[in-house]
């Protein structure tokens, strides 16, 4: 970022949160059509308000791929602004309000790293004979790159079982990064048993693994976790449980196998979001997910008397996703208006093509 465009940023950041509101929906006013705003289900809610679509990445994922607007602003975090410019035309421009705005999770795992566990299983089996890479969508665009060169495929929380039958039918193997806990808790709700899982250490010659666990292994785990859903505990479930035996508990599938285990029902946030608002009044809930998203549902569902509660006693939210401010989003608006392009996400066609290729096998699934 340049010096003059950072003293802008500054400029905007003294902004008030409520001039904010105003100059933003004074900015969509004029962009019109020619801007899409799409938000995340764990924005909070003075950037939420101003989506045109909101969802989770999967269905954000499509609704970009299918949009004619000129400016996709993405208010979510960095690897999402990527899908959204690998899937839609080459005309249109993927924004993110703040670089910042990254994924702990998609960090933990990066090209050099995945080639190298590639290598290194090379030395006991023949991993493009054998292995399927089934990248989440949670990971920059050169991993996404590395399945579709390798036969792979992306996934998300909401279609990850449906991909990974797709994988298994293809390979006897899958190698499944960069979490762990997706990875997990999906493939034993398909009858894979834990003895079947192998954790790759990514800091460690040959994953830390012997050649026979390799070889034995049907789900080869990265050793990645999400640091806000790693926040909940099996304890914070029983004592729940303990003062409301008639409550209800649901997470997100980046909880430890443990909390998911505990759990009376996990899915993606769109699946969390449904059964919440879909469930009977007067319903008590405990919610294993990001807190914006919580407080959201708290909120929309209180009248009805139903009770939302937030599962970790530690108020953990995305900081990445918060980095997405009200001030971003103004600085953004008013650059597009004023004809200037600011914080463009663009993907190398080498790496969005075969990206492009892992990302369609996964939607062609119809999930
Ligand atoms: P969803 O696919 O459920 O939106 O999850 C994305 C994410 O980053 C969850 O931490
Ligand atoms: Fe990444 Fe976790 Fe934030 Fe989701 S909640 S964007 S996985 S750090």
């Amino acid at each position: 970022m340049t010096a003059t465009a950072a003293i802008k940023i500054q400029r905007f950041s003294e902004v008030s949160d409520d001039d904010c509101q105003a100059r933003i929906q004074a900015a969509k006013e004029v962009l019109g059509e020619r801007l899409l705003i799409l938000g995340h289900h764990y924005q909070r809610e003075e950037v939420f308000r101003h989506a045109d679509a909101s969802g989770d990445s999967l269905k954000l994922s499509r609704v970009a791929a299918a949009s004619r607007a000129e400016y996709i602003v993405f208010c979510g975090v960095h690897f999402m602004a990527e899908v959204a410019d690998i899937l839609s035309r080459p005309d249109q421009v993927a924004i993110l309000p703040d670089l910042a705005a990254g994924c702990s999770m998609a960090d933990m795992a990066n090209l050099a790293k995945v080639e190298r566990a590639w290598r290194e299983l090379s030395e006991v089996i023949d991993p493009d004979q054998t292995v399927t890479p089934v990248t989440y969508i949670n990971s920059a665009a050169d991993l996404k790159s590395f399945c579709g060169e390798h036969g792979g495929i992306v996934c998300t929380s909401t279609n990850a079982r449906h991909v990974l039958e797709w994988a298994f039918e293809r390979r006897e193997k899958i190698l499944f990064f960069p979490d762990q806990h997706l990875g997990r808790n999906t493939a034993y709700k398909m009858g894979i048993p834990l003895d079947d899982m192998v954790v790759w250490d990514f800091d460690q010659p040959m994953g830390g693994l012997t050649a026979e666990q390799i070889k034995n292994a049907k789900m080869i785990l990265w050793k990645g976790f999400c640091s806000v859903h790693q926040m909940f505990r099996p304890e914070h479930i029983d004592a729940f449980r303990k003062k409301f035996p008639d409550g209800k508990v649901i997470s997100h599938p980046e909880a430890s196998f443990e909390v998911c285990q505990k759990s009376d029902y996990v899915g993606s946030t769109e699946f969390i979001i449904k059964t919440i608002n879909e469930s009977p009044d007067g319903s008590r809930w405990l919610v294993g997910t990001e807190l914006n998203l919580v407080k959201r549902l708290a909120e929309q569902n209180k009248a009805r008397g139903t009770h939302v509660h937030f599962m970790s006693p530690t108020l953990c939210m995305c900081s990445t996703m918060f980095r997405i401010d009200p001030q971003h989003l103004l600085w953004t608006l008013e650059n597009l208006v004023e004809g200037k392009v600011v914080n463009q996400i663009k993907v190398p066609e080498k790496t969005a093509a075969q990206a492009r290729l892992a990302l369609q096998r996964m939607l062609d699934l119809n999930i």
